[in-house]
């Protein structure tokens, strides 16, 4: 979701004619888009900012932008008071303003800008981000997200329908619809509109001419109903692969995340999802070490993970954040949880290896978008592997079908059919 506001700032400031640059000695303007999600980046903020106004050049502006920017807002210019500007997510629309006023900060989180016509501007030809919900409206008693970005709106279905149009006729065939929660799509809008869920938005997106692949991120558990499963696994445009955060395998630590499900209800629609649909590879999140969690927790996370064999796992200890219910709560004691952490990822790193050895000798429809200076060319399989080849920038926004002759742990090598 930041490198679509990154995308988006970036289209209104073309507008002022700036150009991008990565040198920050030469930049009239230098930006950085934060993350408050985890507690590290949140440390790392400062140094790097440090670092912009050491090297800037005499007269160039610095603004902070993101969920950083919302939840400390002037904070950030009393303890970095060469900082120009502090914009929050969901505030981006506001950036030209924040140019043409001193020491201008805006951190409103219900702003609501889910109707503003952002400027055009994609970092990739070949893939398109759409964002299709703003905020979240769920409550994850260890989550910040909420307070830096607001209740949930969604953006109008012709909204979402004429930007995936533009970006198709722009020669984007994958388009990667964004939200927090995006199967809770058509729940709230800021102005009257007709009755659409998510699987309704899934099926007009399809329809777009030019579209050939549809990605999105992400959907939550709690949300995954038969509904919802049926338009995943049968429109053929719709990669399979599913991203279904976790967070704890313990129904007990889920209920006192908040996250509305128990452990049999996400393994209920995991197993289905596999079941229904055989070449899906499934991602998730994981938190351990949530206060609270005890040996028996934990060994429920490591079940499910027995059970799902995810094909990819993102994993993190517990970081107390600002803002939230869990951030009064007694942490779980350091070793621990970083015992936890290694154990649940060597063993997803088995499991991993398994699966990806399984592909040697398989074939996979390849996205190609990526040129490497390895002189391979990436891409992405339907189903989310990645996968390189040998070749050259011809290959880049075509699909292929490759055989798979070397299975790594991150990556799939093959050969063009
Ligand atoms: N501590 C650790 N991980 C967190 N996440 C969100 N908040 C926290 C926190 N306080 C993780 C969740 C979420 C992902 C984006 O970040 O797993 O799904
Ligand atoms: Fe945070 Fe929960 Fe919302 Fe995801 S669903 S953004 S974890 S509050």
């Amino acid at each position: 979701m930041n490198v679509r506001d990154s995308e988006h700032i970036i289209a209104e400031l073309k507008d002022e004619n700036y150009k991008l640059t990565d040198d920050i000695t030469q930049a009239d303007l230098i930006l950085i888009n934060t993350c408050s999600v985890r507690e590290k980046p949140v440390h790392k903020l400062f140094s790097e900012i440090g670092g912009f106004e050491k090297n800037k050049k005499v007269g160039a502006k610095i603004g902070v932008l993101g969920c950083t920017a919302s939840h400390l807002g002037k904070d950030i210019i009393k303890r970095a008071p060469y900082v120009d500007f502090v914009l929050g997510a969901r505030n981006t629309s506001k950036i030209k303003q924040a140019l043409k006023t001193t020491k201008f900060v805006s951190t409103d989180i219900n702003y609501d800008d889910s109707e503003y016509a952002f400027k055009e501007f994609r970092s990739s030809p070949y893939k398109a981000f759409v964002n299709i919900t703003i905020g979240c409206d769920k409550k994850c008693t260890y989550c910040i997200v909420p307070q830096t970005r607001g209740d949930e709106i969604s953006i109008p279905l012709n909204l979402i329908l004429a930007e995936v149009e533009k970006a198709a006729k722009n020669g984007a065939k994958e388009i990667f619809l964004l939200g927090q929660n995006v199967n809770n799509y058509g729940r709230r809008f800021s102005n009257s509109h007709e009755k659409v869920d998510f699987s309704d938005l899934l099926n007009r997106v399809s329809g777009i001419s030019g579209v050939e692949r549809i990605r999105f991120t992400s959907p939550h558990p709690l949300h995954m109903d038969d509904k919802f499963l049926d338009t995943f696994v049968n429109n053929p445009k719709i990669c399979k692969s599913m991203h279904m955060p976790l967070q704890s395998g313990s129904s007990e630590i889920l209920k006192a995340m908040k996250r509305g499900y128990t452990k049999e209800w996400f393994l209920d629609r995991a197993l289905k999802l596999r079941k229904l649909c055989p070449e899906v590879s499934i991602s998730t999140d994981i938190i351990v070490a949530y206060p609270g969690e005890s040996d028996e927790d934990f060994a429920d996370t490591m079940d499910v993970i027995e059970q799902v064999k995810f094909e990819q796992i993102f994993s993190f200890k517990f970081s107390p954040r600002p803002l939230t219910f869990a951030a009064n709560l007694e942490m779980i004691d350091d070793e621990i949880a970083s015992k936890r952490l290694t154990t649940l990822q060597n063993r997803h790193n088995e499991i991993l290896d398994e699966i990806m050895s399984a592909q040697m000798g398989k074939t996979h429809s390849v996205y190609f978008e990526e040129l490497r200076a390895d002189g391979m060319v990436g891409g992405r399989s339907f189903s989310n592997f990645s996968v390189m080849v040998k070749g050259s920038e011809e290959l880049l926004g075509t699909t292929r079908d490759v055989i798979i002759t070397q299975p790594k742990r991150m990556a799939l090598i093959g050969e063009l059919v």
